[in-house]
């Protein structure tokens, strides 16, 4: 059974959360919650499985620290930033291609990159198909992602700096209220994965939603054919991006928000809605990360779902059509 199948995200005390950033309040929450499996498709009864599907819906991080993913022999040479081809931020491979992107390497490095990441792509998939069995008819295999990089001291813009808390929303890409689900691994030996994971989006909402603005009429249109978006943009989409800006240019907020500090340890594995859990990935080495994209159809509980936050705050469905 998984430890926190009765738990909600009221108030509890932070067990497992290891410090707050300086100067933020103390964490009057704790989103993570830990899961015992040691196997890719555990086989749970449909209680503990709603449990579960609960706690992810409503905006927890479930975390199994036990469950491994691991390197055929000669792949360990893949834990170095030097596959990297410098461009991208992440080696990744595409649902339906056959060659990994962002990486350089020999004619047989590559294939052998392309072998790792496939292999996490069906790892990951047997993993939310045996917990969340319902999303499957509704969700996309998206990106899988080999993240060989040290985060701590990159130099990027603030808009891309993934150490501030942020949910996750794409310039380019809209969503139209598909959910972006993902699962992560922690594939260092040695190093956890830091995160901060802050307050529940509907407090964060509740501060940024009234500082964001709509479309003026026709920009989805205008952004549309000058291919600044890849299809026509959403008022979902915008107010998003607009709140993945907001709190990430407000260092105040970046500070002082309630918030705790995680440590995933090697070989752990967490499964989340990144846009809907507040995050900000602070340090690590070597991370994989599955995304899906979820049809908002397969979501049990709208309550906390961001599009449904935002909707009920401005009154209208955030996605027409
Ligand atoms: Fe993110």
């Amino acid at each position: 059974m998984p430890m926190s199948l009765d738990s909600t995200l009221t108030p509890s005390t932070p067990a497992t959360a290891t410090a707050t950033a300086a100067g933020a309040a103390a964490p009057a929450f704790n989103l993570i919650r830990p899961q015992p499996y040691t196997e890719w498709a555990p086989q749970l009864d449909a209680g503990t499985k709603a449990g579960l599907r609960r706690e992810l819906e409503q905006g927890a991080v479930l975390f199994f620290p036990q469950l491994r993913f691991q390197f055929e022999p000669g792949e360990e040479r893949f834990l170095d930033s030097r596959w990297s081809d410098g461009k991208s931020k992440n080696i990744n491979l595409r649902a339906n291609d056959q060659a990994v992107r962002g990486a350089t390497g020999g004619e047989q490095d590559l294939k052998d990159l392309y072998v790792l990441i496939r292999r996490y792509a069906e790892y990951s998939e047997k993993l939310v198909l045996s917990l969340f069995p319902e999303y499957g008819p509704h969700m996309v295999r998206a990106g899988t992602s080999l993240r060989p990089s040290e985060i701590a001291g990159r130099p990027v813009s603030w808009r891309k700096d993934d150490t501030r808390l942020h949910v996750d929303a794409f310039p380019s890409n809209p969503m139209l209220g598909q959910r972006l689900l993902r699962v992560f691994h922690n594939i260092d030996p040695q190093a956890p994965r830091v995160w901060r994971v802050g307050e529940p989006f509907g407090d964060f909402a509740k501060r940024f939603v009234p500082k964001t603005k709509g479309m003026w009429p026709g920009q989805a249109r205008v952004m549309e054919m000058l291919h600044i978006t890849k299809r026509r943009r959403s008022e979902y989409d915008h107010r998003m991006l607009q709140l993945h800006d907001l709190a990430k240019a407000d260092l105040e907020y970046q500070a002082n928000v309630p918030q705790q500090e995680f440590q995933f340890p090697p070989g752990s594995t967490w499964i989340v809605f990144s846009d809907q859990v507040l995050h900000a990935a602070m340090r690590g080495r070597a991370m994989m990360e599955q995304t899906y994209y979820l049809s908002p159809k397969a979501i049990s509980d709208h309550t906390h779902s961001p599009e449904a936050v935002l909707a009920r705050m401005l009154g209208r469905p955030m996605v027409v059509g």
